[in-house]
């Protein structure tokens, strides 16, 4: 089946822009650097998120399931983004979270809530939700509901052509504006995002060099996972699948999020971002990868392609709690550290 024959329940504004960031490349002296902004995806605060929820929605609507069950943590742009999706499709939706009652303050959960998202707690790590979700789901069906299990992060063969089809679009703008090669760097949760982007430059024979950013898993952990999900994306499509050796997996400047705070090189690209272009980043996913693109920049050279995708939510989040201490946690020249 093609990308255009499965079902698909549209939820975004495409094509997403793709812009120049010439402030910020005249600041650094480099370029040029594009931005992908799929924070301007249109739905909800999802950003990039619309894409796999796109055809998750689509799939479910044709199987007749009339519940969603998804899960991650309370910040979770996926599980907002699901939960107001389910309702665009006229379905409902479960979220589970990791951990036990009472769920932590977060603007997403809150929204997902807002929406009508039921919630319940695995007891377990977030590590473990997988399953969880899947036991949920056959509680739900077992109660005569027709639900649905996703993994967290929108993970399968199914989400991950929501970026095989974002390919196609990003391929369009860069032959518009005269790139053939370029080197597009992008932050790594779940990897349905970069499989499915993987599988459709491969489709299209791009000349483009894919990294990776995993900002939540350990690089070991997430080769093998994000294989799986190439595998099944191009199965899912019918296509061989594409050598994975030529797709970069870097882990994050920071870390692995949840498990330390962002760096100051992450809070100093935020606000550099922020000053140069008016582009909001967040700490857990956009700056980490940004810090990435611009590293790219400086050391391997131009054309660089940074997926803007999203975190909203969390960006603001950071900036309501540490206040004026953001800005000031990254005094002084925030290029330094960055593109060195
Ligand atoms: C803002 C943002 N960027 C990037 C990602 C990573 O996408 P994926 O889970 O498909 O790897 C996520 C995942 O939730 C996200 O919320």
């Amino acid at each position: 089946m093609t990308l255009y024959d499965q079902p698909r329940l549209e939820l975004g504004s495409w094509p997403t822009p793709l812009v120049r960031a010439s402030r910020l490349e005249a600041r650094l002296g480099l370029g040029p650097l594009l931005i992908k902004r799929d924070d301007l995806s249109g739905f909800a605060l999802a950003g990039s998120k619309a894409r796999p929820l796109e055809y998750l929605l689509g799939d479910a609507m044709a199987h007749g399931h009339d519940t969603l069950v998804v899960g991650g943590a309370a910040g979770s742009n996926f599980c907002q983004g699901a939960a107001v999706a389910a309702r665009a499709g006229g379905l409902g939706c479960h979220i589970v979270l990791p951990g036990h009652p009472p769920p932590p303050t977060a603007a997403n959960l809150a929204m997902a809530v807002a929406s009508g998202a039921q919630l319940s707690f695995s007891g377990g790590p977030r590590e473990q939700l997988d399953d969880r979700i899947r036991d949920r789901a056959g509680e739900l069906n077992h109660d005569g509901r027709s639900a649905v299990a996703i993994p967290r992060g929108g993970a399968n063969a199914i989400g991950s052509l929501g970026f095989a089809r974002a390919a196609q679009e990003l391929a369009e703008q860069l032959a518009a504006e005269g790139h053939e090669r370029a080197r597009i760097v992008m932050a790594v949760g779940s990897g349905a995002s970069i499989a499915g982007l993987f599988v459709g430059a491969s489709q299209l024979d791009a000349r483009w060099r894919l990294t990776g950013v995993s900002v939540s898993r350990p690089r070991a952990t997430l080769i093998p996972h994000v294989r799986t999900l190439i595998s099944g994306c191009a199965g899912e499509l019918g296509v061989a699948m594409p050598n994975p050796a030529t797709l970069k997996l870097n882990q994050g400047p920071g870390g692995l999020h949840g498990d330390s705070h962002s760096t100051s090189n992450e809070r100093a690209a935020a606000v550099l971002a922020l000053e140069t272009e008016g582009l909001v980043l967040d700490c857990d996913y956009t700056a980490a990868a940004f810090v990435v693109a611009l590293r790219q920049l400086a050391i391997e050279g131009p054309p660089v392609v940074f997926w803007h995708t999203g975190g909203l939510a969390g960006a603001i989040s950071s900036y309501v709690t540490s206040g004026a201490g953001f800005a000031a946690s990254c005094t002084g020249d925030r290029t330094s550290g960055i593109t060195s």
